[in-house]
């Protein structure tokens, strides 16, 4: 597919912006107490826009810094030039580059590229995912006392900072361990691929989820909200998991606070 050859190069290339960014100096604003943005968010998100635009001038584009322009054209690209910026400002190693392709509001494909360990994530609807070429298949772990899940805390945690940890703590008690990542795009990759078994988390945007999700369901995972309806990247939650846990996870969800 067209749009995915152009969505892995763009990965490609704003991950060399990353890694040229991650061992120096790096300028950091705050957007909110917690939400930082980098030189290597802006210039990543610029060049992915610019290879965007420069291929197919009359898509729309909703990027995580510059926001939405040329709403309503019939494909939409969804980026997140740099997910895990937190990490990447500390020079924590796990942070990617995110870019989905929306058509008439159908995720069709998507890319997530992890410069640090050069792993290319990709799916487009019915043709399975990958890594670097290889075939993702999620894991086989049936059990959710046998699986290792992971989850974030969004920036506005604070707001809604019981349920956050209720679910964090029902979770922790019924799995075999939870981690927290710091890159909700590189989490559910990692669920396509086997690493982790689950999944959840609370007020992501659509640039979060929406290549990580399409490379999942490809994988054979499986992602709805919280009471198991059909999922959205529009929505404020996000339950995704091998497919075998998905209703264990449900029911942990459903438990009474
Ligand atoms: C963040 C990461 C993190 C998640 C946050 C996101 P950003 O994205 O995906 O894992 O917990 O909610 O906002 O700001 O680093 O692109
Ligand atoms: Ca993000
Ligand atoms: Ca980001």
């Amino acid at each position: 597919m067209q749009y995915l050859e152009t969505a892995i190069d763009l990965c490609r290339a704003a991950g060399d912006i990353l890694n040229y960014y991650a061992s120096r100096e790096k300028l950091v604003e705050f957007k909110g107490q917690a939400n930082l943005v980098t030189i290597a968010d802006k210039e990543s998100e610029e060049l992915i826009i610019g290879g965007i635009l420069g291929r197919y001038p009359s898509h729309s584009i909703l990027a995580e810094e510059s926001g939405s322009t040329q709403a309503g054209a019939a494909v939409q690209w969804i980026i997140d030039p740099l997910d895990g910026t937190t990490n990447f400002a500390h020079g924590y190693p796990f942070y990617c580059v995110s870019i989905a392709v929306e058509e008439k509001g159908e995720i069709v494909c998507g890319a997530v590229y992890d410069p640090i360990r050069e792993e290319m994530f990709s799916a487009a609807r019915g043709a399975g995912a990958y890594r670097n070429g290889e075939r993702l298949r999620v894991s086989e772990v049936a059990q959710l006392s046998q699986g290792l899940l992971i989850t974030g805390f969004p920036y506005n945690f604070r707001e809604r900072l019981e349920t956050v940890i209720q679910q964090f703590r029902q979770f922790l008690v019924a799995s075999q361990a939870v981690r927290r990542g710091g890159s909700a795009a590189l989490d559910l990759c990692y669920v396509a691929s086997g690493r982790l078994d689950g999944f959840w988390e609370l007020y992501l945007q659509p640039w979060d989820t929406a290549a990580g999700r399409i490379i999942l369901e490809e994988a054979g995972g499986r992602v709805t909200d919280f009471k198991g309806g059909p999922f959205s990247v529009y929505m404020e939650e996000i339950l995704a998991s091998n497919g075998l846990l998905h209703e264990q996870m449900l029911a942990v969800l459903a438990e009474k606070k």
